[in-house]
């Protein structure tokens, strides 16, 4: 089943949003199968964003997502990754439509409150990144 990686960035963490923002994905039926309250360091941020280390707003960016703690989650379902990014809405708040995350939640490109894998390739990377000690699995029905 597909998987994606979501992260609740910092200021996501500090507004109070992480309860609405996981109540988002569970409600459109998404699973959740891996979370984590974590503070990142530097190198860790820049890793994540490596395909990104040439655009201006780099250090800007990786001094914002090691600003506090960050929620890292893994999310299971169908089409979970293009599903995913519309719940988040686009990267700029400016034009993410009202009902996504960042339409109802964000102003400014550089706090967009969340980040969502682009792509099932990247969502590998990331989850494998994030979560390298893999992720919990039911044992046994409690049903
Ligand atoms: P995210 O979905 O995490 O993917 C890359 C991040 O880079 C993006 O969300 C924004 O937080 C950030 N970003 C992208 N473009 C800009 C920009 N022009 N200025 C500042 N931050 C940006």
């Amino acid at each position: 089943m597909e998987q994606t990686f979501i992260m609740i960035k910092p200021d996501g963490v500090q507004r109070g949003l992480v309860g609405e923002i996981i109540g988002r994905f569970e409600k459109k039926g998404f699973t959740l199968k891996g979370l984590k309250f974590m503070t990142v360091d530097r190198s860790f941020a820049e890793k994540h964003y490596a395909d990104l280390s040439e655009k201006p707003f780099f250090s800007g960016l990786v001094k914002y997502i090691i600003s506090g703690p960050v929620v890292a989650m893994v999310w299971e379902g169908k089409n979970v990754v293009v599903t995913g990014r519309k719940i988040i809405g686009a990267t700029n708040p400016a034009d993410s439509a009202p009902g996504t995350i960042r339409g109802d939640y964000a102003i400014a490109i550089g706090r967009n409150v969340i980040h969502g894998s682009d792509a099932v390739e990247s969502a590998r990377k990331e989850i494998g990144l994030w979560f390298p000690e893999g992720i919990a699995e039911w044992r046994s029905s409690l049903h």
